[in-house]
C-alpha cells in the first residue's frame, strides 16, 4: 500500500485506532485517526505486530504493456530464439542496397516467388540459423517504436559509406542504439569504390567510442560492398556471433505478444498489420488486442507471401481480421477466448476516444487564446 489512514490501518489489522495511535506515539509520530501514513509508517506498525506487508499489485488489464511484463517463465519453457536486427545509417550509405543484397543472397531462386510482395520485415536462413531484419527505415523503429516503449531491436547495424565517411545521420544512429542499448556492429560499405577510405570511417567513428577489435576496441567492423554481394556472408557471421553471446529467447509455448512493425488499409482486406511476434506463438485464429484494435486473426501471410498458420518467436507476418489500423510501434497480445480480446479492445479504443476529444477541446481553448 502506497498509503493508508490511521482508521484503515487498524481496520486491516483488526486493532482499535486508537492503539494504532498509541503505538505511533512510542515511536515518536504524533497521528490523528484520520492521518495518511506512508509506506514506512505502515511497514513500521505492521513489524511491531509482526505481520508481513503484502504489496498490492494492481493489473490494469487493458495496458497491453502488463502482458509484457507479467509472466515468469520457467526456464525450461525457454529456446533460443532468431535476432532482430536494423539497420541504420546516414542517406544513400547503402541500406537498401544492404537488406535487397542479404534477402537475394539469402533467399533461394525457389523461394523467391512471393518475394514481390513487400512486408516491412524479413527473416533469412543461414545454415540453420535465423536472422529477422527489421526492414523499416532504421531512425523510424528507433525513434517512434522506442518512444511507445516497445523495445523490438537486438542488434543494429550501422552502416557507413567508405567513400563518404561519418555523417550527420551516422551519428544520430549510434545514439539511437546506443540509447537503446543494443551491441552495434559497424558495416563499412562501398569498398568496392576507389575512393573508399575504410581507416578513415574507423578514425571518425573511435571518436564516437566505437573503436575497432584490431585496435583495442570492442566493435566489430565489416567491409562490404552491398552492391557487389561481398562481405555480407562475414556480416551475417558476426551477426550471429554477437546473436549468440546474447543468448536470446522465448518461450513458443504461451500466447503471443508482439509489435506492430507497420499497417495500412487495404480495399479488399480490410485492416493489414504487419507483426512482430516478440515471443509465443501466433496463430491463425487467435483472439488478438492490436494497439486500440482488436479481433481475430483471420489470415497470415509470411514474409515470402505466403499463407501460413503459424509464427512463433521473432518471426515477422502480415494478419488481417482486426477492425481498425494500428500504428507502427503498437503492441499486439492474443488473449485465451475471444470475449477477453473485445472487452479489453473495447475499453482500450474508448480509452483512445476520450484521450482525443479532450486533446481536441485543448487545441480549441489554445486556438481561443491565440485570437484574444
Ligand atoms: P536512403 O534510404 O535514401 O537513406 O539510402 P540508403 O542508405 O538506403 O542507400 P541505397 O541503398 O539506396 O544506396 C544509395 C546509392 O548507393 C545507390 O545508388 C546504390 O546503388 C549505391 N550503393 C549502395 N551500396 C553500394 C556499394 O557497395 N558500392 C557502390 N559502388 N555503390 C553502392
Ligand atoms: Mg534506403
Amino acid at each position: 500500500y502506497e498509503s493508508l489512514s490511521v482508521a484503515e490501518l487498524a481496520k486491516k489489522l483488526h486493532r482499535e485506532p486508537s492503539e494504532i495511535i498509541k503505538k505511533l506515539f512510542m515511536l515518536g509520530v504524533m497521528a490523528t485517526i484520520n492521518q495518511e501514513l506512508d509506506k514506512d509508517a505502515i511497514e513500521l506498525i505492521c513489524a511491531d505486530y509482526g505481520v508481513e506487508v503484502e504489496e498490492e499489485v494492481r493489473i490494469d488489464k487493458t495496458d497491453l504493456d502488463t502482458y509484457f511484463e507479467q509472466e515468469e517463465i520457467a526456464e525450461g519453457d525457454l529456446e533460443v530464439r532468431p535476432p532482430a536486427v536494423t539497420i541504420m545509417g546516414h542517406v544513400d550509405h547503402g541500406k537498401t542496397t544492404l537488406l535487397d543484397s542479404i534477402r537475394h543472397t539469402k533467399v533461394t531462386a525457389g523461394e523467391a516467388g512471393g518475394i514481390t510482395q513487400h512486408i516491412g520485415a524479413y527473416q533469412v536462413n543461414i545454415d540453420g540459423k535465423k536472422i529477422t531484419f527489421l526492414d523499416t527505415p532504421g531512425h523510424a523503429a528507433f525513434t517512434t517504436m522506442r518512444a511507445r516503449g516497445a523495445s523490438i531491436t537486438d542488434l543494429a547495424i550501422i552502416v557507413v559509406a567508405a567513400d563518404d565517411g561519418v555523417m550527420p545521420q551516422t551519428v544520430e544512429a549510434i545514439n539511437h542504439a546506443k540509447a537503446a542499448e543494443v551491441p552495434i556492429i559497424v558495416a563499412v560499405n562501398k569498398m568496392d569504390k576507389p575512393t573508399a577510405n575504410p581507416d578513415r570511417v574507423m578514425q571518425e567513428l573511435t571518436e564516437h567510442g566505437l573503436v575497432p577489435e584490431d585496435w583495442g576496441g570492442d566493435t566489430i567492423f565489416v567491409p562490404i560492398s552491398a552492391l557487389k554481394g561481398e562481405g555480407i556472408d562475414t556480416l551475417l557471421e558476426m551477426i550471429l556471433l554477437v546473436a549468440e553471446v546474447q543468448e536470446l529467447k522465448a518461450n513458443p509455448n504461451r500466447p503471443a505478444i508482439g509489435t506492430v512493425i507497420e499497417a495500412q488499409l487495404d480495399k479488399g482486406r480490410g485492416s493489414v498489420a504487419t507483426l512482430l511476434v516478440q515471443d509465443g506463438t501466433l496463430r491463425v485464429g487467435d483472439p488478438i488486442v492490436v494497439g486500440h484494435a482488436y479481433g481475430r486473426v483471420r489470415a497470415m501471410v509470411n514474409d515470402l507471401g505466403r499463407r501460413v498458420k503459424e509464427a512463433g518467436p521473432a518471426t515477422p507476418v502480415e494478419i488481417t481480421g482486426i477492425n481498425e489500423v494500428p500504428q507502427a510501434g503498437d503492441r499486439f497480445v492474443v488473449f485465451e477466448d475471444e470475449k477477453t480480446a473485445r472487452q479489453v479492445g473495447e475499453s482500450r479504443s474508448m480509452t483512445a476516444i476520450q484521450a482525443s476529444r479532450s486533446e481536441k477541446q485543448r487545441v480549441t481553448l489554445d486556438n481561443l487564446f491565440e485570437q484574444m
